[in-house]
């Protein structure tokens, strides 16, 4: 498979999760990575990885461009 570009997360707060979901017919957390403000994570969407969810409040830098996940209140 060929590999897809770098998506960058840069956490703003502690306690940060990016979570990544299984590919394939039942999707599934393989991986949880607890980011506190000021880490950053550089990933990329892989064979095992189809779906991230970030929890918390992050900027995520895409190939689409930047957004912004909130804290939850
Ligand atoms: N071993 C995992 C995989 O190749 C590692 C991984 C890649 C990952 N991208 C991720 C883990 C994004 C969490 C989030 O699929």
């Amino acid at each position: 498979m060929s590999q897809s570009d770098y998506i960058v997360i840069r956490a703003e707060e502690d306690g940060v999760h990016v979570i990544g979901l299984t590919r394939g017919t039942d999707t599934k957390f393989h991986h949880s990575e607890k980011l506190d403000s000021g880490e950053i994570m550089i990933a990329q969407f892989t064979e095992h990885t189809s779906a991230m969810k970030i929890r918390g409040k992050a900027e995520i830098h895409t190939a689409y461009g930047v957004v912004n996940s909130e804290a939850k209140k």
